[in-house]
């Protein structure tokens, strides 16, 4: 039997939070608990690409070719060194989609048609731009899920607001069912009180919906991707690996829940 996969936008229009940080570890942590997942790199910046040593593609297959239609999702993915994990890279040429999307019709939905194809995986995530154009609209329309990192820092919930309302105008016109499947602290340092302060004002305005585990600031985490590698294959032992993993279970759990419940 086809089984759909979870789809996770893994967006916050502000950047620097950790969204792509969040995509790579997390996924990686899923696959390591023999999940299958691809990375869908929606961001014209590559960083996601670049994290596993991939190169950003120019007139290759990628995610643009994918979303323009031009290649099939199932023919344009590759693997990485983790076994079960798979990516579709970004190209430079998604800079220009709000351009050449503007007026075609449904093109909030080519996303979505293009992920349809896919039965084989567990989980897809998709790595957002930090902008709310036509990239993070195509994909809050084709998740079932969004994850949004917010960074322990001056001004966290900057934006966050912005970001609730193009989630309910996208839910009302487009995707009814997409679902916060929750917030990441990210970022935190336990010596700062700032941290901490921020720490209480997300728990007080989103409860639940944030993630118990919170990712603490770790120097290893932004050396992995010079080295072209998720930091649990980096440093496995590292705070930051752990509580990728950590993460990863809790996510397992919430997906639990929300099929008993
Ligand atoms: N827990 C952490 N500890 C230390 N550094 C981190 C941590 N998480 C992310 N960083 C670093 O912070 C920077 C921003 O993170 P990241 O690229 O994941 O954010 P982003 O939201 O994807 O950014 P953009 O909006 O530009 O796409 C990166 O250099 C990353 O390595
Ligand atoms: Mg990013």
């Amino acid at each position: 039997m086809d089984k759909r996969p979870t789809i996770f936008a893994i967006s916050n229009q502000k950047g620097g939070v950790g969204k792509t940080t969040t995509t790579v570890n997390l996924a990686t942590a899923l696959a390591a608990l023999q999940k299958k997942v691809l990375i869908i790199d929606l961001d014209p910046q590559g960083n996601a690409t670049v994290s596993f040593g991939l190169q950003r593609m120019i007139a290759g297959k990628s995610s643009y070719t994918v979303l323009m239609g031009k290649y099939l999702l199932k023919d344009s993915f590759v693997p990485t060194q983790i076994p079960y994990l798979y990516v579709l890279p970004a190209s430079q040429e998604l800079l220009g989609v709000d351009l050449e999307l503007s007026g075609a019709e449904r093109s909030q939905f080519f996303l979505k048609s293009a992920i349809e194809t896919l039965t084989d995986f567990d989980y897809i995530f998709i790595d957002c731009p930090p902008a709310v154009g036509m990239l993070t609209m195509n994909a809050l329309v084709a998740a079932t899920d969004i994850i949004i990192p917010i960074q322990c820092e001056y001004l966290a919930l900057e934006g966050v607001a912005d970001l609730l309302k193009t989630i309910e105008k996208v839910r009302k016109n487009f995707n009814p069912f997409l679902k916060i499947k929750g917030i990441v602290l990210t970022m935190f340092d336990g010596r700062s009180n700032l941290s901490k302060s921020v720490v209480q004002d997300v728990r007080s305005y989103f409860g639940s919906l944030a993630f118990e585990t919170i990712i603490p600031r770790n120097v290893r985490i932004p050396e992995a991707p010079s080295h072209g590698k998720p930091v649990m294959l980096y440093d496995f032992k590292s705070v930051g690996a752990q509580s990728y993993l950590q993460l990863a279970k809790e996510v397992l759990d919430r997906e639990k829940e929300n099929i008993n419940g």
